[in-house]
Protein backbone atom coordinates (compact mmCIF):
# COMPACT_ATOMS: atom_id res chain seq x y z
CA UNK A 1 0.00 0.00 0.00
CA UNK A 2 2.67 2.60 0.88
CA UNK A 3 4.33 1.71 -2.31
CA UNK A 4 1.25 2.32 -4.46
CA UNK A 5 0.70 5.70 -2.75
CA UNK A 6 4.26 6.48 -3.25
CA UNK A 7 3.83 5.64 -7.01
CA UNK A 8 1.20 7.22 -7.63
CA UNK A 9 2.43 10.70 -5.60
CA UNK A 10 5.80 10.35 -8.08
CA UNK A 11 4.39 11.91 -11.74
CA UNK A 12 5.69 9.59 -14.31
CA UNK A 13 8.59 10.96 -16.12
CA UNK A 14 8.31 8.46 -19.00
CA UNK A 15 4.58 8.30 -20.10
CA UNK A 16 3.80 3.97 -20.60
CA UNK A 17 2.67 5.07 -24.12
CA UNK A 18 4.12 8.42 -25.49
CA UNK A 19 2.79 10.02 -28.26
CA UNK A 20 4.29 12.54 -30.75
CA UNK A 21 1.86 15.39 -29.92
CA UNK A 22 2.13 15.61 -26.56
CA UNK A 23 5.50 14.12 -25.48
CA UNK A 24 7.58 13.76 -28.59
CA UNK A 25 7.11 16.92 -29.98
CA UNK A 26 7.82 19.20 -26.65
CA UNK A 27 11.13 17.07 -27.00
CA UNK A 28 12.42 18.15 -30.30
CA UNK A 29 11.35 21.90 -30.29
CA UNK A 30 13.05 22.04 -26.92
CA UNK A 31 16.06 20.52 -28.53
CA UNK A 32 16.57 19.91 -31.56
CA UNK A 33 14.55 22.07 -34.02
CA UNK A 34 16.88 25.15 -33.70
CA UNK A 35 19.39 23.12 -36.20
CA UNK A 36 16.59 20.69 -37.85
CA UNK A 37 14.57 23.13 -39.89
CA UNK A 38 14.38 24.05 -43.75
CA UNK A 39 17.49 26.27 -45.24
CA UNK A 40 19.41 25.54 -41.75
CA UNK A 41 22.72 23.81 -40.90
CA UNK A 42 21.16 20.37 -40.08
CA UNK A 43 21.23 17.82 -43.33
CA UNK A 44 16.90 17.27 -42.56
CA UNK A 45 13.89 18.88 -40.62
CA UNK A 46 12.14 17.15 -37.19
CA UNK A 47 9.78 20.38 -37.45
CA UNK A 48 6.33 17.79 -38.33
CA UNK A 49 5.20 14.25 -37.22
CA UNK A 50 6.16 12.93 -40.65
CA UNK A 51 9.88 14.12 -40.37
CA UNK A 52 10.07 12.71 -37.12
CA UNK A 53 8.28 9.07 -37.63
CA UNK A 54 10.69 8.14 -40.47
CA UNK A 55 13.83 8.27 -38.63
CA UNK A 56 12.40 7.31 -35.24
CA UNK A 57 15.00 4.08 -34.66
CA UNK A 58 17.82 6.82 -36.13
CA UNK A 59 17.04 9.50 -33.52
CA UNK A 60 16.89 6.67 -30.77
CA UNK A 61 20.24 5.70 -31.61
CA UNK A 62 21.62 9.20 -31.96
CA UNK A 63 20.40 10.58 -28.84
CA UNK A 64 21.14 7.32 -27.24
CA UNK A 65 25.14 7.31 -28.41
CA UNK A 66 24.92 11.12 -26.87
CA UNK A 67 26.16 11.91 -31.26
CA UNK A 68 23.12 14.50 -30.86
CA UNK A 69 22.46 17.55 -29.84
CA UNK A 70 26.13 17.96 -30.15
CA UNK A 71 27.56 19.01 -26.72
CA UNK A 72 31.25 18.28 -26.16
CA UNK A 73 32.24 19.29 -22.68
CA UNK A 74 31.79 16.43 -20.00
CA UNK A 75 27.99 17.14 -18.28
CA UNK A 76 29.89 16.80 -14.38
CA UNK A 77 33.29 18.55 -15.53
CA UNK A 78 32.54 22.04 -14.68
CA UNK A 79 29.13 23.23 -15.40
CA UNK A 80 28.15 25.75 -18.36
CA UNK A 81 25.48 28.22 -19.60
CA UNK A 82 23.29 26.92 -22.03
CA UNK A 83 24.59 22.82 -22.75
CA UNK A 84 22.87 21.49 -24.57
CA UNK A 85 21.70 17.74 -22.99
CA UNK A 86 18.87 15.66 -23.17
CA UNK A 87 17.80 14.32 -19.83
CA UNK A 88 17.60 10.27 -18.91
CA UNK A 89 13.78 10.33 -19.05
CA UNK A 90 13.56 12.88 -22.46
CA UNK A 91 16.28 10.00 -23.52
CA UNK A 92 13.61 7.32 -22.25
CA UNK A 93 10.38 9.19 -23.64
CA UNK A 94 12.22 8.95 -27.58
CA UNK A 95 13.22 5.46 -26.82
CA UNK A 96 9.57 4.08 -26.00
CA UNK A 97 7.86 5.96 -28.52
CA UNK A 98 10.26 4.12 -31.02
CA UNK A 99 9.54 1.07 -29.67
CA UNK A 100 5.64 1.49 -29.38
CA UNK A 101 5.62 1.86 -33.41
CA UNK A 102 6.14 6.24 -33.28
CA UNK A 103 2.23 7.18 -32.60
CA UNK A 104 0.98 10.45 -33.57
CA UNK A 105 -1.61 10.67 -30.47
CA UNK A 106 -3.51 13.73 -31.38
CA UNK A 107 -1.77 16.10 -33.40
CA UNK A 108 -4.38 19.36 -32.88
CA UNK A 109 -2.30 18.90 -29.18
CA UNK A 110 1.49 18.96 -30.45
CA UNK A 111 2.80 22.51 -29.70
CA UNK A 112 3.40 24.86 -32.47
CA UNK A 113 7.26 25.24 -33.00
CA UNK A 114 8.98 29.06 -32.07
CA UNK A 115 8.90 31.44 -34.71
CA UNK A 116 13.00 31.66 -35.68
CA UNK A 117 13.17 35.01 -36.12
CA UNK A 118 16.51 36.45 -37.90
CA UNK A 119 16.45 39.68 -35.90
CA UNK A 120 19.12 40.13 -33.33
CA UNK A 121 17.82 37.96 -30.24
CA UNK A 122 19.68 40.56 -28.20
CA UNK A 123 17.66 43.55 -29.56
CA UNK A 124 19.90 46.22 -31.73
CA UNK A 125 23.83 45.80 -31.64
CA UNK A 126 25.48 48.66 -30.87
CA UNK A 127 27.98 48.12 -34.01
CA UNK A 128 27.07 45.77 -36.71
CA UNK A 129 29.89 44.96 -38.45
CA UNK A 130 29.51 42.97 -41.95
CA UNK A 131 32.02 40.91 -44.27
CA UNK A 132 33.20 43.67 -46.92
CA UNK A 133 31.79 41.12 -49.45
CA UNK A 134 29.77 38.06 -50.78
CA UNK A 135 31.90 35.24 -50.41
CA UNK A 136 31.07 32.41 -52.81
CA UNK A 137 31.11 29.16 -51.76
CA UNK A 138 31.71 26.28 -54.07
CA UNK A 139 28.88 23.53 -54.66
CA UNK A 140 30.83 20.84 -53.17
CA UNK A 141 34.48 19.81 -52.12
CA UNK A 142 36.10 20.07 -49.11
CA UNK A 143 34.51 22.85 -46.78
CA UNK A 144 36.35 26.36 -46.78
CA UNK A 145 38.15 28.31 -43.38
CA UNK A 146 38.48 31.60 -44.19
CA UNK A 147 39.28 34.65 -42.04
CA UNK A 148 37.46 37.86 -42.86
CA UNK A 149 39.17 41.34 -41.28
CA UNK A 150 36.25 43.20 -39.79
CA UNK A 151 37.89 46.98 -39.19
CA UNK A 152 35.84 48.98 -36.00
CA UNK A 153 36.94 52.20 -36.47
CA UNK A 154 36.51 52.99 -33.00
CA UNK A 155 38.58 55.70 -31.88
CA UNK A 156 38.06 55.20 -27.94
CA UNK A 157 38.61 51.53 -26.05
CA UNK A 158 35.09 49.73 -25.49
CA UNK A 159 34.20 47.26 -23.07
CA UNK A 160 32.17 44.22 -25.30
CA UNK A 161 29.42 42.36 -23.32
CA UNK A 162 28.27 40.09 -25.69
CA UNK A 163 28.60 39.29 -29.37
CA UNK A 164 25.70 37.97 -31.81
CA UNK A 165 26.45 36.34 -34.93
CA UNK A 166 24.13 36.47 -37.91
CA UNK A 167 24.89 33.96 -40.68
CA UNK A 168 24.30 35.51 -43.99
CA UNK A 169 23.33 31.94 -45.39
CA UNK A 170 22.60 29.06 -42.96
CA UNK A 171 22.42 26.15 -45.03
CA UNK A 172 27.18 27.01 -45.43
CA UNK A 173 27.55 28.68 -42.31
CA UNK A 174 28.85 25.90 -39.87
CA UNK A 175 30.71 27.74 -37.33
CA UNK A 176 32.60 31.50 -36.72
CA UNK A 177 35.06 32.13 -34.62
CA UNK A 178 35.96 35.98 -33.72
CA UNK A 179 39.32 37.43 -32.69
CA UNK A 180 40.83 40.43 -31.78
CA UNK A 181 43.72 42.05 -33.73
CA UNK A 182 45.65 45.30 -32.68
CA UNK A 183 48.75 44.85 -34.35
CA UNK A 184 47.49 44.83 -38.03
CA UNK A 185 48.91 41.54 -38.60
CA UNK A 186 45.70 40.22 -40.52
CA UNK A 187 45.53 43.25 -42.54
CA UNK A 188 48.99 41.85 -44.15
CA UNK A 189 47.47 38.40 -44.71
CA UNK A 190 44.54 39.71 -46.13
CA UNK A 191 46.73 41.90 -48.61
CA UNK A 192 48.16 38.49 -50.18
CA UNK A 193 45.83 38.23 -52.35
CA UNK A 194 42.89 39.71 -54.46
CA UNK A 195 40.09 37.62 -53.18
CA UNK A 196 38.65 39.54 -49.61
CA UNK A 197 39.63 37.58 -46.73
CA UNK A 198 42.37 34.96 -46.18
CA UNK A 199 42.61 31.02 -45.87
CA UNK A 200 43.64 29.31 -42.72
CA UNK A 201 42.09 25.70 -41.74
CA UNK A 202 42.21 25.81 -37.89
CA UNK A 203 42.67 29.53 -36.46
CA UNK A 204 42.79 33.14 -37.46
CA UNK A 205 46.37 32.53 -38.96
CA UNK A 206 48.53 34.34 -35.93
CA UNK A 207 48.11 34.88 -32.39
CA UNK A 208 45.34 37.53 -31.75
CA UNK A 209 45.66 40.34 -29.16
CA UNK A 210 41.86 39.14 -27.73
CA UNK A 211 38.87 37.47 -29.04
CA UNK A 212 34.98 37.89 -28.46
CA UNK A 213 34.14 34.49 -28.29
CA UNK A 214 32.76 31.96 -31.07
CA UNK A 215 29.17 30.87 -32.71
CA UNK A 216 27.69 27.56 -34.09
CA UNK A 217 24.54 26.59 -34.59
CA UNK A 218 22.14 27.07 -31.89
CA UNK A 219 24.93 28.70 -29.73
CA UNK A 220 22.72 31.20 -27.35
CA UNK A 221 24.06 34.81 -27.14
CA UNK A 222 24.17 36.28 -24.20
CA UNK A 223 25.93 38.86 -22.30
CA UNK A 224 28.65 38.65 -19.48
CA UNK A 225 27.41 39.34 -16.15
CA UNK A 226 27.16 42.97 -15.41
CA UNK A 227 30.69 44.72 -14.24
CA UNK A 228 32.47 42.39 -16.56
CA UNK A 229 33.29 42.85 -20.14
CA UNK A 230 36.01 41.99 -23.22
CA UNK A 231 38.02 45.04 -24.20
CA UNK A 232 37.97 46.37 -27.62
CA UNK A 233 40.75 48.51 -28.19
CA UNK A 234 40.76 51.56 -30.14
CA UNK A 235 41.68 50.72 -34.10
CA UNK A 236 41.70 47.02 -33.83
CA UNK A 237 40.16 44.78 -35.91
CA UNK A 238 37.69 42.05 -35.47
CA UNK A 239 39.19 38.93 -37.35
CA UNK A 240 36.05 36.33 -37.87
CA UNK A 241 36.98 33.20 -39.35
CA UNK A 242 34.14 31.34 -40.92
CA UNK A 243 34.24 27.77 -41.24
CA UNK A 244 31.66 26.89 -44.76
CA UNK A 245 30.30 23.30 -45.54
CA UNK A 246 29.22 23.30 -49.12
CA UNK A 247 25.78 21.87 -49.77
CA UNK A 248 25.70 20.51 -52.91
CA UNK A 249 24.95 23.88 -54.88
CA UNK A 250 26.93 26.76 -55.08
CA UNK A 251 26.17 29.28 -52.51
CA UNK A 252 27.04 32.93 -51.37
CA UNK A 253 27.53 34.40 -47.50
CA UNK A 254 27.80 37.55 -46.42
CA UNK A 255 27.59 37.40 -42.46
CA UNK A 256 27.26 39.90 -40.00
CA UNK A 257 28.39 40.17 -36.40
CA UNK A 258 26.79 42.48 -33.87
CA UNK A 259 28.76 44.14 -31.01
CA UNK A 260 26.91 44.62 -28.01
CA UNK A 261 28.93 47.44 -25.51
CA UNK A 262 28.60 47.25 -21.64
CA UNK A 263 26.31 50.40 -20.52
CA UNK A 264 29.50 51.32 -18.84
CA UNK A 265 33.03 50.80 -19.27
CA UNK A 266 33.52 46.90 -17.22
CA UNK A 267 35.39 47.58 -13.90
CA UNK A 268 36.64 43.95 -14.72
CA UNK A 269 38.21 43.07 -18.01
CA UNK A 270 38.33 39.16 -19.55
CA UNK A 271 41.16 38.50 -21.22
CA UNK A 272 41.84 35.85 -23.23
CA UNK A 273 45.13 33.52 -21.80
CA UNK A 274 45.86 30.78 -24.79
CA UNK A 275 47.16 27.46 -23.34
CA UNK A 276 49.38 26.18 -26.21
CA UNK A 277 52.06 23.71 -27.10
CA UNK A 278 53.80 24.37 -29.91
CA UNK A 279 56.27 21.81 -30.67
CA UNK A 280 53.69 19.31 -31.79
CA UNK A 281 55.31 16.00 -33.52
CA UNK A 282 52.84 12.93 -34.16
CA UNK A 283 54.53 9.96 -36.03
CA UNK A 284 52.49 8.80 -38.83
CA UNK A 285 50.05 5.90 -37.25
CA UNK A 286 50.62 7.06 -33.60
CA UNK A 287 47.76 6.43 -31.82
CA UNK A 288 47.64 8.13 -28.40
CA UNK A 289 49.77 11.01 -29.17
CA UNK A 290 49.41 13.40 -25.76
CA UNK A 291 50.86 16.96 -25.27
CA UNK A 292 51.14 18.26 -21.52
CA UNK A 293 51.39 21.72 -20.55
CA UNK A 294 51.24 23.84 -17.41
CA UNK A 295 52.08 26.94 -15.95
CA UNK A 296 51.18 28.48 -12.39
CA UNK A 297 49.87 31.86 -12.21
CA UNK A 298 51.17 34.43 -10.43
CA UNK A 299 48.33 35.83 -9.36
CA UNK A 300 44.24 34.75 -8.08
CA UNK A 301 42.37 35.04 -11.57
CA UNK A 302 39.02 34.02 -12.20
CA UNK A 303 38.07 31.72 -15.18
CA UNK A 304 35.09 32.78 -17.11
CA UNK A 305 34.89 30.83 -20.44
CA UNK A 306 37.27 27.99 -21.77
CA UNK A 307 37.55 27.86 -25.75
CA UNK A 308 39.80 24.60 -26.63
CA UNK A 309 40.52 23.75 -30.31
CA UNK A 310 42.81 20.90 -32.02
CA UNK A 311 42.50 19.96 -35.65
CA UNK A 312 41.54 16.69 -37.24
CA UNK A 313 43.42 14.39 -35.26
CA UNK A 314 42.23 15.98 -32.08
CA UNK A 315 40.43 13.24 -30.03
CA UNK A 316 40.56 14.69 -26.17
CA UNK A 317 41.33 17.31 -24.65
CA UNK A 318 41.42 18.02 -20.27
CA UNK A 319 42.03 21.74 -18.75
CA UNK A 320 42.12 21.82 -14.92
CA UNK A 321 44.10 23.76 -12.09
CA UNK A 322 45.56 22.22 -9.26
CA UNK A 323 46.13 24.48 -6.46
CA UNK A 324 49.60 24.41 -4.14
CA UNK A 325 47.48 22.48 -1.83
CA UNK A 326 46.82 19.66 -4.51
CA UNK A 327 42.98 20.32 -5.17
CA UNK A 328 41.81 19.41 -8.63
CA UNK A 329 39.52 22.76 -10.10
CA UNK A 330 38.05 21.08 -13.12
CA UNK A 331 37.75 23.92 -16.47
CA UNK A 332 36.63 21.94 -19.02
CA UNK A 333 37.57 17.68 -20.58
CA UNK A 334 36.26 17.23 -23.90
CA UNK A 335 36.36 12.98 -24.09
CA UNK A 336 35.47 12.91 -27.89
CA UNK A 337 36.81 15.91 -29.68
CA UNK A 338 35.07 16.58 -33.11
CA UNK A 339 36.19 19.41 -35.11
CA UNK A 340 33.03 20.17 -36.77
CA UNK A 341 31.82 21.26 -33.04
CA UNK A 342 33.96 23.76 -31.35
CA UNK A 343 32.91 25.99 -29.36
CA UNK A 344 33.54 28.64 -26.15
CA UNK A 345 31.88 27.11 -23.18
CA UNK A 346 30.67 30.02 -20.77
CA UNK A 347 31.28 28.81 -17.32
CA UNK A 348 27.63 28.88 -14.90
CA UNK A 349 29.88 30.41 -12.09
CA UNK A 350 33.60 32.00 -12.05
CA UNK A 351 35.72 30.02 -11.46
CA UNK A 352 38.65 31.09 -8.89
CA UNK A 353 42.15 29.59 -9.55
CA UNK A 354 43.92 30.81 -6.67
CA UNK A 355 47.65 32.42 -6.98
CA UNK A 356 50.15 29.52 -7.48
CA UNK A 357 48.06 27.38 -8.74
CA UNK A 358 49.33 24.89 -12.09
CA UNK A 359 46.71 25.54 -14.92
CA UNK A 360 47.12 21.92 -16.57
CA UNK A 361 46.50 20.87 -20.13
CA UNK A 362 46.21 17.48 -21.83
CA UNK A 363 45.59 16.74 -25.36
CA UNK A 364 45.45 13.69 -27.27
CA UNK A 365 45.36 12.77 -30.84
CA UNK A 366 45.14 9.75 -32.97
CA UNK A 367 47.38 9.45 -36.37
CA UNK A 368 46.39 6.08 -37.42
CA UNK A 369 44.66 4.93 -40.41
CA UNK A 370 41.61 3.99 -37.90
CA UNK A 371 41.15 7.94 -36.95
CA UNK A 372 38.36 8.48 -39.80
CA UNK A 373 39.23 12.32 -40.22
CA UNK A 374 42.63 11.89 -40.39
CA UNK A 375 42.87 14.13 -43.87
CA UNK A 376 46.03 11.94 -44.79
CA UNK A 377 45.97 8.30 -46.10
CA UNK A 378 48.42 6.89 -45.45
CA UNK A 379 48.45 9.18 -42.55
CA UNK A 380 51.28 11.32 -42.05
CA UNK A 381 53.73 12.94 -39.84
CA UNK A 382 51.67 16.16 -38.51
CA UNK A 383 53.68 19.45 -36.90
CA UNK A 384 51.67 22.57 -35.60
CA UNK A 385 50.54 24.38 -38.49
CA UNK A 386 47.44 26.08 -39.70
CA UNK A 387 46.99 23.37 -43.09
CA UNK A 388 44.27 20.79 -42.74
CA UNK A 389 46.83 18.41 -42.09
CA UNK A 390 48.66 20.41 -39.59
CA UNK A 391 47.95 20.27 -36.31
CA UNK A 392 47.28 22.92 -33.17
CA UNK A 393 47.04 22.21 -29.34
CA UNK A 394 45.89 25.45 -27.69
CA UNK A 395 42.36 26.50 -25.37
CA UNK A 396 41.84 30.00 -24.65
CA UNK A 397 41.34 30.24 -21.26
CA UNK A 398 38.86 33.59 -20.93
CA UNK A 399 39.93 35.32 -17.46
CA UNK A 400 40.04 37.85 -14.99
CA UNK A 401 43.05 39.37 -13.70
CA UNK A 402 42.75 41.97 -10.03
CA UNK A 403 43.18 44.77 -13.20
CA UNK A 404 43.15 44.97 -17.56
CA UNK A 405 47.23 45.62 -16.58
CA UNK A 406 47.31 42.14 -14.63
CA UNK A 407 46.18 39.57 -17.78
CA UNK A 408 48.71 40.87 -19.62
CA UNK A 409 51.05 39.79 -17.23
CA UNK A 410 49.52 37.02 -16.03
CA UNK A 411 49.74 35.78 -20.07
CA UNK A 412 53.37 36.54 -20.45
CA UNK A 413 54.00 35.15 -17.41
CA UNK A 414 52.47 32.30 -18.62
CA UNK A 415 53.33 32.43 -22.28
CA UNK A 416 56.97 32.05 -20.90
CA UNK A 417 56.39 28.85 -19.07
CA UNK A 418 54.75 27.30 -22.06
CA UNK A 419 57.61 28.27 -24.89
CA UNK A 420 61.54 28.76 -25.55
CA UNK A 421 62.45 32.19 -25.50
CA UNK A 422 62.75 31.76 -29.52
CA UNK A 423 59.42 30.61 -29.63
CA UNK A 424 58.16 33.60 -27.83
CA UNK A 425 59.48 36.26 -30.02
CA UNK A 426 58.35 34.33 -33.22
CA UNK A 427 54.46 34.68 -31.47
CA UNK A 428 54.85 37.88 -30.36
CA UNK A 429 55.94 39.07 -34.03
CA UNK A 430 52.93 37.21 -35.39
CA UNK A 431 54.97 34.40 -36.93
C1 LIG B 1 23.33 22.68 -32.97
C2 LIG B 1 22.66 22.14 -34.11
C3 LIG B 1 21.96 20.81 -33.96
C4 LIG B 1 21.12 20.42 -32.94
C5 LIG B 1 20.68 21.22 -31.73
C6 LIG B 1 20.72 19.07 -33.26
N1 LIG B 1 21.31 18.66 -34.42
FE1 LIG B 1 21.10 16.82 -35.28
N2 LIG B 1 22.46 17.36 -36.72
C7 LIG B 1 23.02 18.60 -36.87
C8 LIG B 1 23.94 18.58 -38.00
C9 LIG B 1 24.74 19.76 -38.52
C10 LIG B 1 23.92 17.27 -38.51
C11 LIG B 1 24.74 16.72 -39.69
C12 LIG B 1 25.88 15.87 -39.18
C13 LIG B 1 26.92 16.66 -38.39
O1 LIG B 1 27.37 17.74 -38.85
O2 LIG B 1 27.28 16.18 -37.30
C14 LIG B 1 22.98 16.53 -37.68
C15 LIG B 1 22.68 15.19 -37.85
C16 LIG B 1 21.68 14.49 -37.17
C17 LIG B 1 21.31 13.13 -37.42
C18 LIG B 1 21.93 12.24 -38.47
C19 LIG B 1 23.26 11.72 -37.95
C20 LIG B 1 24.02 10.94 -38.99
O3 LIG B 1 24.92 10.19 -38.58
O4 LIG B 1 23.73 11.07 -40.19
C21 LIG B 1 20.29 12.82 -36.55
C22 LIG B 1 19.52 11.50 -36.44
C23 LIG B 1 20.06 13.98 -35.73
N3 LIG B 1 20.92 14.99 -36.12
C24 LIG B 1 19.11 14.07 -34.75
C25 LIG B 1 19.03 15.14 -33.85
C26 LIG B 1 18.12 15.16 -32.73
C27 LIG B 1 17.12 14.07 -32.40
C28 LIG B 1 18.34 16.35 -32.08
C29 LIG B 1 17.70 16.85 -30.82
C30 LIG B 1 17.66 15.92 -29.72
C31 LIG B 1 19.39 17.06 -32.82
N4 LIG B 1 19.76 16.29 -33.88
C32 LIG B 1 19.87 18.31 -32.47
C33 LIG B 1 22.79 19.70 -36.07
C34 LIG B 1 22.06 19.68 -34.89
Amino acid sequence: MISLIFCLAVPLAVPVAPNYAEHVAPILIKHCVVCHRPEEVAPFSLLNYEDARKRANFIVQITQEGRMPPWKPEPDYNQFHDARVLSDDEKGVLAKWAKIGAPSGDLAKAPKPPAFESNWQLGKPDLILEMPAEFTVPAGGNDVYRCFVLPTGLKEDRTVAAIEFEPGNARVVHHALVFLDQRGLARKLDAKDAEPGFATFGGPGFLPTGGLGGWAPGSTPRRLPEGLGRMLAKGSDVVVQMHYHPSGKTEKDKSKLGIYFTPKPAENIVGLLPMLSRDIRITAGEKRYNRHVEFTVPETVRVVAMTPHMHLLGKEMKVRAITPEGREIPLVWVKDWNFNWQDTYMCKEQVEVPAGSKFVMDAWYDNSADNPLNPSTPPKEAVWGEQTTNEMCLCFISIIGKNPKSIAEVRMAALRQMVTPAMLLRILSGN
